[in-house]
């Protein structure tokens, strides 16, 4: 497995970031512990958990299988609670209890809110990483200027800064290439991409006129549904591609986020061991300009102008937050 050094520290980790969200859900704690070890094995050092994650239990099952372990992983997890002071503390202490830890290596404000208070969030960060209970900070799912918003109220009072902002990319959700991704190759910003799948969407176990599988996330989520319904041509070209180049569909869509020079780990989500030893052969494919091109015209999904599915996460998840123009309280 290849190491990045994660832009804005000197920190060395695996280009893979695995993803906890299954644990404790779908993937039980002996086919986590599976995961884990082999992660070690194969040089997967990085792992993103939230203590939202089955509302803390995936924190709990890490904090189980990592205990003696804790040195050889840089985990990451994220506030659980409001954004003022003393719910990012608390959320913070209550997450070191679970993972049985004195400190996890990165810290994400996981959403943000409106009403959020900027010095305020990065003055209660900093206390956290001077007291050593986290090494850095970062957020999840923020635009581009308010990222560089809260790093500047961070920079005039002396504080620690987000050196990492955590968001959704995939082929099908594009938004962060009109101005998280310049952004973030312009100031050293680490980005970490969850959703590489587009939540298994291009897993290749969903196909035009086949019902969703009964054991899978389309299940229950409605925006497998949705994009299945709006992408189902594309995926089946997507796959037969694929097919075509001998290669899993798993394996080709988490290079296409790879091959995106701003992107420094793609969160791959897995539920099992045999997924994640597929899809960890994604990072030994090096994707071409020109493969990148054909699989982006298979979906046509370029953004194409800066309101158009800008943020998909927040449309859907939180649609009064999309284009909110009075998060800060501040304003
Ligand atoms: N910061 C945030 O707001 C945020 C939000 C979401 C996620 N995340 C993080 O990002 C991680 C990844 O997110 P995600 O799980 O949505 O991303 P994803 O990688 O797009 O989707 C993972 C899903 O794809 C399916 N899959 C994976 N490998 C497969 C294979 N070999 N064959 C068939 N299906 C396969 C599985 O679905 P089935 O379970 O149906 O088999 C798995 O749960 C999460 O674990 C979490 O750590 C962060």
């Amino acid at each position: 497995m290849k190491n990045i050094t994660l832009p804005g520290t000197e920190e060395n980790v695996s280009e893979f970031c695995l993803g906890s969200m299954m644990f404790g859900g779908r993937c039980n704690f002996s086919e986590a512990e599976k995961i884990l070890g082999t992660a070690i094995e194969k040089g997967v050092n990085f792992v993103d958990t939230a203590p939202m994650y089955c509302d803390g239990y995936t924190e709990e099952i890490l904090g189980k299988i990592l205990k003696g372990k804790r040195e050889k992983f840089f985990i990451a997890t994220k506030v659980h609670k409001g954004l003022d002071s003393n719910n990012i503390t608390e959320s913070l202490n209550e997450s070191l209890n679970r993972l049985q830890t004195d400190y996890v290596d990165l810290f994400l404000i996981h959403w943000p809110a409106v009403g959020m208070d900027p010095l305020e969030i990065m003055s209660a960060l900093n206390t956290l990483v001077q007291q050593g209970k986290t090494r850095y900070i970062g957020c999840c799912n923020f635009p581009a200027w308010l990222f560089a918003h809260l790093n500047k109220i961070a920079e005039r009072n002396g504080l620690a800064k987000f050196i990492n902002n955590q968001v959704t990319y995939n082929i099908i959700q594009r938004g962060i290439e009109i101005e998280i991704l310049p952004q973030a190759i312009a100031e050293n910003i680490a980005i970490t991409t969850y959703g590489p799948l587009a939540m298994g969407v291009l897993s290749g176990k969903y196909r035009l006129g086949s019902p969703v599988p009964v054991d899978s996330r389309g299940a229950s989520s409605s925006p497998i549904v949705t994009w299945l319904s709006v992408f189902g041509e594309s995926i089946e070209s997507f796959i037969q591609l694929a097919e075509e180049k001998n290669i899993h569909p798993v394996q080709l869509a988490i290079a296409w986020v790879r091959s995106s020079a701003a992107v420094s780990s793609p969160i791959v989500g897995v539920s099992s061991l045999s997924q994640f030893e597929t899809s960890i052969k994604a990072f030994d494919y090096n994707m071409s300009d020109v493969e990148r091109k054909t699989i982006s015209d298979i979906f046509n999904t370029e953004v194409k102008e800066e309101g158009y599915q800008l943020f998909p996460g927040l449309k859907y998840n939180f649609p009064r937050l999309r284009r909110n123009q009075n998060l800060l309280a501040s304003n």
